[in-house]
């Protein structure tokens, strides 16, 4: 009997993602799987059930009858606590991102119920796993929409026009953090015409910056961390940084913040302080409010305003792109099937290769990820 995958819809409010577009179903079906998609499941992403169809996957009236008739189930977002023990089945497995530290009674409970869990956000950053990387795939959604968001909140052209009546100067914008996010929105903020400065704490993020037309603000806080990401700074280096960025923060008429640190709290970077002193008009989108946020005023999921300056805080970009972004994460899931999947069709031990290794969080009732573990015995 073949493998059958399954495809729910997703289970957080609001979510406009699905796991797995037509396209890659069909080619799943083709490889000899069965893939069932729960009606309605791409519907928000603008994917019909008629596409699913079309493609050979079989549709599934609810969850009930879609998680009775699968082995292995693919979403974007974890079960809540509640829902957990719906997953639960001998031998079942969910592929997911989980971001275990923020959603650890949904792991607690999954745990519970004994369901195999792979989490897609543990992916290892090698190049083999390139093609499964799910945070660069929805960083770059991220990116983009943060960018868009600027140009659209903000009631100024952004790029630099000379009419009859005048000359209007191109707006300044300036990106913190320059990972995956913040280059893909330096790269869109520099399409729409604005002049882009952008600041991060690895000196290495320099050259990228400047590839893009950018300027990189160099300040004397250097916090490269392991594995090509930033460490948390110290509270000297804290200070030294809010009383450098200050005046760029000040000029900007468009802050992007991306700035985040792996298993961390997002760090603070742009202060009441410095908001104070920016002009009225300027606008402040904050790309890591899901992860608390780098600006202080950020209210995650409002807008607020402050003497005259807009700052968002954005909690789930990516969905606000469902199409490319469920696009994009659909082949980070193939390529990830293509390893946990034997060519005797049947799930390959996580221990045979590092990959599922690093992703699995649990397995029939034991927590795998000993990160994940400590912070639950701790609570
Ligand atoms: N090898 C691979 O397969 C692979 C894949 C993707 C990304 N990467 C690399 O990983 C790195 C991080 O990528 P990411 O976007 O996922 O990172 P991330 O989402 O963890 O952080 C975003 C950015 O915020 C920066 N940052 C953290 N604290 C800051 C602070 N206090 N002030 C200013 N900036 C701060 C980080 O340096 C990073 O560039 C990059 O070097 C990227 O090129 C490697």
């Amino acid at each position: 009997m073949p493998l059958r995958i399954g495809v729910p819809k997703e289970p957080a409010a609001g979510e406009r993602r699905v796991a797995l577009v037509p396209e890659t179903a069909a080619r799943l079906a083709k490889s000899g799987l069965e893939v069932h998609v729960e009606r309605g499941a791409g519907a928000r992403a603008f994917f019909p059930d008629t596409a699913y169809t079309e493609a050979g996957a079989l549709l599934a009236s609810d969850r009930a009858e879609l998680f009775a008739k699968t082995d292995l189930v693919v979403q974007l977002g974890p079960p809540t606590p509640e829902d957990a023990e719906s997953y639960e089945k001998p031998g079942g497995v969910l592929v997911s991102l989980v971001y275990p530290g923020r959603n650890l009674e949904s792991v607690r409970a999954m745990n519970a119920a004994g369901i195999t869990v792979y989490a897609m956000d543990l992916m290892p950053r090698i190049s083999r796993a390139q093609a499964m990387d799910v945070l660069s795939s929805q960083a770059t959604a991220a990116g983009y929409r943060a960018a868009l968001l600027a140009a659209e909140l903000s009631p100024r052209f952004l790029p630099m026009l000379t009419t009859a009546f005048g000359t209007i100067r191109p707006a300044k914008a300036l990106v913190c953090g320059a990972g995956v996010a913040g280059l893909m929105a330096i790269a869109t903020l520099r399409r729409l015409g604005a002049m882009v400065e952008a600041y991060d704490v690895r000196s290495a993020a320099a050259e990228q910056v400047q590839s893009l037309g950018a300027k990189f603000l160099a300040l004397p806080v250097e916090a490269s961390g392991s594995g090509g990401y930033a460490r948390e700074l110290t509270d000297a280096e804290r200070e030294k940084q809010r009383a450098l960025l200050g005046s760029a923060v000040a000029a900007a008429d468009a802050v992007v913040t991306t700035a985040n640190v792996p298993g961390k709290k997002a760090p603070l970077i742009v202060t009441r302080d410095m908001v104070g002193r920016m002009r009225p008009a300027a606008v402040v989108v904050d790309a890591a409010a899901e992860s608390g946020g780098n600006c202080e005023l950020t209210k995650p999921g409002s807008r607020v305003e402050e003497n005259g300056v807009v700052i968002v805080g954005p909690t789930n970009l990516p969905g606000e792109l469902a199409h490319h972004s469920s696009y994009m994460y659909s082949k980070n899931i193939e390529a990830f099937l293509k390893i946990l999947i034997g060519s005797d069709g049947r799930i390959v031990a996580a221990e045979k290769d590092e990959i599922l290794d690093a992703t699995l969080l649990c397995r029939e009732g034991s927590l795998k990820h000993g990160p994940t573990r400590q912070l639950l015995e701790a609570r």
